[in-house]
């Protein structure tokens, strides 16, 4: 999933100023938030217009028009090429994490170190925990006010100076961008790179949050129903009926879902799973964990999604399955998926881990394969705090998923209490007003310390046998309560996140420098993630965190770039070129007016974008 966008980088091999200087400059740049008006330039470097940006620090602080912190000379250096921290000899794991962490350039670039090679994959942060939480309704502002991001500065730069002034050198010029931007860092980006302290922004994805949870919680502990109760029935039945299938059974998680599945089906054992390239990595480390064998095929990078003509060349005969994944809310190609793996039987699971309320041809992703998996995480269409389902279309391989599911011992009341803490925590702490005032400056302040509090922000990539505890167990009954009051909102959720979509569209489409997402015909989106293509992707990054909109470089990963898991594997370069998109905001609770406010500030980054044609996007494979 990563990944953040990066911001400022190092000025490379520039020579600190010390002492009074630094002090005086870090001061001229906390008063500096409180004039911006006055101060204002006729443009920033990067040409847009004057009216919609901050002034810039003096040119010495600048470097192609973004800021840069300044380090001292000798400790670490600046790789220009790819935009990243070099602490010599060795390349900086925790900076290559960081925008592009999967991206050719960086795994070329730790190639030289084999350990550090095996780190980017294991640090690879594929889901943040804190996300963005509006109540339902009402529209996300602007992360941080102009004056509390100027308080804050100033907090944290007194903090900084009374504790090293030598560390508020390497802070000072930090990524300071345009009022907003301070909460609006990429998730699980925060970095310590060494002596410079770097925050990157934290993704704002909003997760799909019921009014009413609290009183859906409170009424299962009244009645003594928080972990056993008939609402995992009815919830299960209430899916069943939403997707247009007789039944489902609900599982701990969408991944463990994915296992009880490969396992009903009873795949002999070694057999290959076809999965694509590009998908979430657990999901292969499922079929490994069951005894199967992951084969990547390459996707349709207009697409995301699985290549049926790559699916047909990955066929041998030692092929059992396919997983087409209706990545990021888009339904694969079923029609050309089920003729292929009818024809030598292979069975397909669907993963619609993404795409709950998405359709092919007016049918429900799901429907046209043997069996299929849903996720409810808290990021997906559908949030429980974590859970899954699987459906099939044949009832005794879903007696025997129930078989399993059912085996599984209850969570204890102390973990789902936690859970629900935890999302209650993530609701109040990503309001924006909230964040920007608590999690924010603790995150600042960490770093000043060289802790990495981001790094509990991501879900580390690792073998996944055995199985950890929280997997082997039921899905409780309060998680469910919670699913089938959701199901009633996800009609509407979905419309938002779709007419926030189409603001995208509408603004973004026509620019010569984008190539907005594509909807085959007969497909029904509902942008779990809105993807576009755009020449230098890195530079725009930067430029929309300053100007305060969050995006986001990979939400899921390359899987053939993992060989720390699936060891060493043919290049698949579409998989490659479709992980260089961005993602930009269109979930539910954005608001139509802030998605347009997103939509114009995008376009005016983009508008004087060169054409992207093929070439340009491909040579980034
Ligand atoms: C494409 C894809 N498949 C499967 C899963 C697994 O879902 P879960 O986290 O519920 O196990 C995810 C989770 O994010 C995913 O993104």
């Amino acid at each position: 999933m990563r990944d953040a966008a990066r911001p400022a980088r190092s000025g490379a091999g520039r020579r600190v100023a010390r002492g009074g200087a630094a002090r005086d400059e870090l001061r001229r740049r906390v008063d500096g938030s409180a004039h911006v008006e006055a101060r204002r330039p006729a443009a920033d470097a990067g040409g847009a217009p004057a009216a919609h940006h901050r002034p810039l620090p003096r040119a010495r602080d600048r470097d192609r028009g973004v800021l840069r912190p300044r380090v001292p000379a000798g400790r670490l250096e600046l790789d220009r090429r790819h935009d990243r921290f070099r602490d010599r000899p060795r390349v900086d794991r925790r900076a290559v994490q960081a925008a592009d962490a999967v991206s050719g350039d960086a795994a070329l670039e730790a190639d030289g170190v084999a350990c550090l090679r095996n780190g980017l994959a294991e640090v690879r942060r594929v889901h943040a925990d804190i996300h963005s939480s509006e109540p339902d309704g009402t529209g996300a502002a602007l992360p941080a006010r102009r004056r509390v991001h100027a308080l804050l500065h100033a907090a944290v730069v007194a903090v900084e100076l009374l504790a090293d002034p030598g560390a508020a050198d390497s802070f000072r010029g930090g990524a300071v961008g345009r009022a907003g931007r301070a909460a609006s860092r990429a998730r699980g980006a925060g970095r310590n790179v060494e002596d410079g302290h770097v925050l990157t922004a934290i993704c704002r994805y909003g997760p799909r949050v019921l009014a009413g949870t609290k009183a859906i919680v409170q009424r299962c502990r009244d009645r003594g129903e928080l972990i056993q109760g008939p609402d995992i029935r009815r919830f299960e039945r209430a899916l069943a009926a939403r997707i247009g299938v007789a039944d489902a059974v609900s599982a701990s998680y969408g991944r463990v879902a994915f296992y009880y599945l490969l396992r009903a089906l009873r795949l002999p054992e070694g057999g290959e799973v076809i999965l694509p390239a590009l998908t979430f990595w657990v999901v292969p480390e499922m079929v490994r964990v069951a005894g199967l064998k992951p084969v990547f095929a390459d996707v349709d990078p207009r697409t995301f999604n699985l290549d049926p003509v790559a699916f047909e060349r990955a066929i041998t005969p030692r092929t059992v399955a396919v997983v087409p994944t209706h990545l990021y809310g888009l339904s694969c190609d079923m029609g050309a998926i089920m003729a292929i793996a009818d024809r030598p039987r292979v069975k397909v699971i669907e993963d619609c881990a993404h795409s709950l309320g998405a359709r092919y041809h007016g049918r429900h992703v799901g429907t046209f394969g043997d069996a299929a998996f849903f996720s409810f995480q808290t990021l997906k269409p559908l949030n429980t705090y974590g859970g899954g389902a699987a459906i099939a279309r044949d009832p005794a391989i879903l007696a025997r998923v129930r078989a399993q599911a059912e085996a599984e011992p209850w969570p204890n009341e102390e973990r789902v209490n936690n859970r629900l803490k935890l999302g209650a925590a993530q609701r109040i702490f990503s309001r924006p007003a909230v964040f920007t005032m608590t999690a924010y400056p603790a995150l600042l302040i960490a770093m000043l310390w060289k802790a990495r509090p981001d790094v509990y922000l991501w879900e580390k990539i690792r073998p996944l046998s055995p199985m950890p505890d929280s997997y082997r167990e039921r899905y409780p009954n309060v998680q469910a309560a919670i699913g089938l009051a959701g199901l009633e909102r996800l009609d509407a959720w979905t419309a938002q996140t779709r007419a926030h979509a189409r603001i995208m569209d509408d603004a973004l489409g026509s620019l010569p420098g984008v190539r907005a997402p594509f909807v085959p015909e007969g497909c029904e989106h509902v942008y779990y993630q809105y993807c576009l293509y755009t020449p230098d992707r890195d530079r725009f990054v930067r430029r929309a965190l300053r100007h305060g909109v969050d995006v986001e470089t990979l939400h899921v990963d390359v899987c053939t770039e993992l060989t720390s898991l699936f060891g060493e594997q043919p290049r698949k370069p579409h998989a490659e070129q479709a992980s260089q998109a961005v993602q930009l905001p269109v979930y539910a609770s954005l608001g139509e007016r802030r998605a347009r406010a997103i939509a114009r500030r995008i376009r005016r980054l983009l508008r004087d974008a060169p054409p992207l044609t093929e070439a340009a996007v491909n040579s980034r494979c």
